[in-house]
């Protein structure tokens, strides 16, 4: 009988019912806060092909998936988008795309349209073509502007995606304005998470809790003035929450993952942690990597939780948090993850915090996101 949690099955019993593909790494654009691995040209030569990714598709969805989004990297990179879109449209998914806007002109809007895709979530960093196409590092911002109208003339529904960081949340008013203006029904304020590509740049990147929370009141005279015309997302990030997130509603719950090159992961982030043995589709049945395989089974449910979480009343909400952020802040997956107030390593949050809080003396530029820009950045720092 399936351990329930929360409406959730945690014991692997359950179903995958969101399902992320990362059609691939590949991305014409260089964003500082990219959630992608360090070494992700690396993955170029490993990618799926077209027959592997409807395996997957099929195998997913025999294991009970229904959500899916098709992400990367940049998805519209990969020219099978539309075979795969219209193969998983067959299977019965409710299809997502999430995407950059580069490269979706009306013609392969059109051709995804007919393929059968149901909604499409636009990333747009800022309202001003100087700031976004500083931050991600291309002239991208006409392009996503035109990319938005385009989903809008053609009826989808669409999810406008603005990652927020120190250098764009004094926008949040005029991006709430410029979305409405275009009649776009969820706008979600996403405060980026510090992994990967963002972890190095975090001191850059973080916003100051006075920042958030002028953002916050932002958010909420918008929300009292468009009423239901828009849905405002805006989620405060866990470091400033004194409580760990619910990162993928626990692992191996709800959430599978499969990298471009086939392996399957409890949540995009999963291979920075060392140690765990990654399975790929390629050489295992996906119903065994979900129910059985070690990796997920590592951190799943409750009954593995270290203390204080395992006496804590509230671990059946937040599930001791996120594992991955456990391990870059802490050096070990299986401690409690140090954005809780809770957690005996909770300092290394608040000296984050902290450092964002004084006064930079000068600033660093940002580490975009490159091949070969890894080694750059450790040997600056
Ligand atoms: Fe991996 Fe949170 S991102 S568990």
């Amino acid at each position: 009988m399936p351990k329930e949690t929360g409406g959730l099955s945690l014991d692997g019993q359950g179903k995958p019912l969101w399902l992320s593909l990362e059609l691939t790494y590949r991305c014409p654009l260089k964003c500082s806060w990219c959630n992608n691995p360090l070494d992700f040209e690396d993955y170029a030569a490993k990618e799926l092909s077209t027959e592997e990714w409807k395996k997957v598709l099929r195998e997913s969805r025999e294991l009970g998936a229904l959500q899916l989004g098709f992400t990367g990297g940049e998805p519209l990179q990969r020219p099978d988008l539309e075979e795969l879109v219209a193969y998983a449209d067959s299977l019965g998914f409710y299809t997502n795309l999430i995407t950059s806007g580069i490269g979706l002109g009306e013609e392969r809007l059109i051709a995804l349209k007919n393929a059968g895709l149901k909604q499409i979530q636009l990333s747009l960093q800022a309202t001003r073509a100087d700031v976004t196409d500083a931050l991600v590092g291309a002239r991208a911002h006409a392009r996503k502007l035109e990319a938005g109208r385009l989903i809008k003339a053609h009826g989808f529904p669409m999810v406008l995606n603005m990652p927020v960081f120190r250098q764009n949340i004094g926008m949040t008013g005029e991006m709430i304005e410029w979305a409405a203006g275009l009649g776009i029904e969820y706008l979600e304020f996403a405060n980026i998470q510090y992994y990967n590509w963002a972890l190095m740049n975090r001191d850059e990147l973080m916003p100051t809790l006075e920042q958030v929370r002028d953002a916050e009141k932002v958010v909420q005279q918008w929300r009292d003035r468009l009423g239901k015309k828009m849905t405002i997302y805006f989620v405060i990030p866990d470091y400033y929450e004194g409580r760990p997130k619910a990162c993928m509603n626990g692992w191996g719950a709800i959430h599978l993952t499969i990298a471009p090159d086939g392996v399957a992961m409890p949540c995009q982030e999963a291979r920075v942690i060392p140690g765990l043995e990654f399975e790929s589709v390629r050489d295992r049945p996906l119903a065994w990597i979900w129910h059985e395989s070690p990796l997920f089974r590592k951190y799943r449910g409750l009954d593995w939780l270290p203390e204080p979480c395992g006496s804590c009343a509230e671990k059946e909400k937040d599930f001791g948090g996120c594992r991955c952020q456990a391990f870059l802040l802490t050096g070990d997956a299986g401690n409690t993850d140090p954005a809780c107030s809770r957690s005996p390593r909770h300092q290394v949050v608040q000296d984050a915090v902290d450092a964002v809080a004084r006064p930079l003396r000068f600033r660093k530029p940002l580490v975009r996101r490159a091949a070969g820009a890894m080694s750059t950045a450790f040997l600056e720092t």
